[in-house]
């Protein structure tokens, strides 16, 4: 019997053929922007779907669920899964899949390493400055930055995109320490990854901080105040896995009277906005959550997805269930 998937917005074709290639019928929200909760219950209200493949910019809830009871599979077209209510889902009989994949990880940690250099070398500053046609030749002591080698990445987590960016690390000449729920055996032995016993252990002798974590109750605001205070004064932190992993208005003032030295953030506590003083900040570079937008990685994450929903119909065993 054919199947009725809706994906909330356009995706790479890759994944969209795949699903049309089996016989599926789907549907795809027209118009390239997010859609509101309202907008998803107004779509799925339209037909009897059988499967959505959602975003992450998608708040998928018991009011979604409720609304479109012929939905047993969100197929989430992103790494994280923290968009979605697994337990509600879990008491409807929902199955919820993430896309996880090499290639993401992979475009995550390039990502990671260009924030850390980028903040060394302080690359978007100087880029500005020789815009506003500031360069007037060359200078002893202009745009002292630092090296990277022989410096300390502190990890925190250190799961596939972790290990990934450990990889790049050790081929850097960075010394690596870690610490994640669960130790990491390939990052200790191939990469001569130090498991430390607690966050603040990670945070006081680091000169560059790299997140790596889901979002959970027990992860937010894991980088906080007091946590701010701990990690060196000449150190960077760098968040490319969610926003509100970091209280935002915490570092905003850590970065204004250098209590840290730098940031690079490609994901915002409270995406899509960004909170107030960060902008007039010279010592941190934004960029806007697409750390895993390569073409390979994009790629990788619709094929994923779409193969979860295919799974899902035929074996009713989709491999990267998270509920
Ligand atoms: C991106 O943030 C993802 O979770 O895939």
């Amino acid at each position: 019997m054919s199947k009725n998937i809706f994906i909330t917005r356009k995706i790479p074709d890759i994944g969209i053929k795949m699903l049309i290639n089996k016989g599926y019928s789907v549907d795809i929200n027209p118009k390239d922007e997010v859609l509101s909760q309202k907008q998803i219950i107004k779509y799925l209200k339209k037909k009897n779907y059988d499967a959505v493949l959602s975003l992450l910019t998608d708040k998928i809830d018991s009011k979604v669920y409720d609304s479109a009871p012929s939905v047993k599979l969100y197929a989430n077209y992103a790494t994280g899964f923290d968009n979605l209510d697994l337990n509600e889902a879990k008491k409807r009989g929902i199955i919820i899949t993430n896309a996880p994949g090499d290639l993401t990880s992979e475009a995550v940690a390039e990502h990671t390493i260009a924030l850390m250099f980028a903040l060394a070398a302080r690359i978007v500053e100087a880029d500005e400055f020789v815009r506003q046609k500031k360069y007037k030749g060359w200078e002893p002591m202009n745009f002292i930055g630092e090296d990277i080698l022989g410096k300390t990445l502190g990890l925190i987590g250190a799961g596939r995109i972790g290990e990934r960016v450990a990889f790049y690390s050790k081929g850097l000449g960075l010394k690596i320490v870690y610490y994640d729920v669960n130790r990491n055996e390939k990052i200790e032995k191939e990469y001569g990854a130090i498991y430390c016993n607690t966050v603040d252990e990670i945070l006081k002798q680091s000169d560059v901080i790299s997140l790596h974590v889901p979002l959970l109750d027990s992860t937010r605001h894991l980088i906080n105040e007091e946590r701010l205070k701990m990690m060196k004064p000449t150190s960077f932190l760098i968040n490319t896995s969610r926003g509100p992993i970091v209280d935002e208005i915490a570092l905003e003032k850590a970065l204004r009277i250098k209590v840290i030295s730098g940031a690079g953030l490609d994901v915002f506590e409270f995406e899509p906005k960004i909170t107030k003083g960060l902008l007039k900040l010279q010592n941190i570079i934004l960029t806007p959550h697409i750390a895993s937008a390569s073409v390979e990685a994009r790629n990788q994450m619709a094929e994923v997805a779409a193969q979860n929903v295919i799974d899902f119909f035929e074996n009713g065993k989709p491999k990267n269930q998270v509920n």
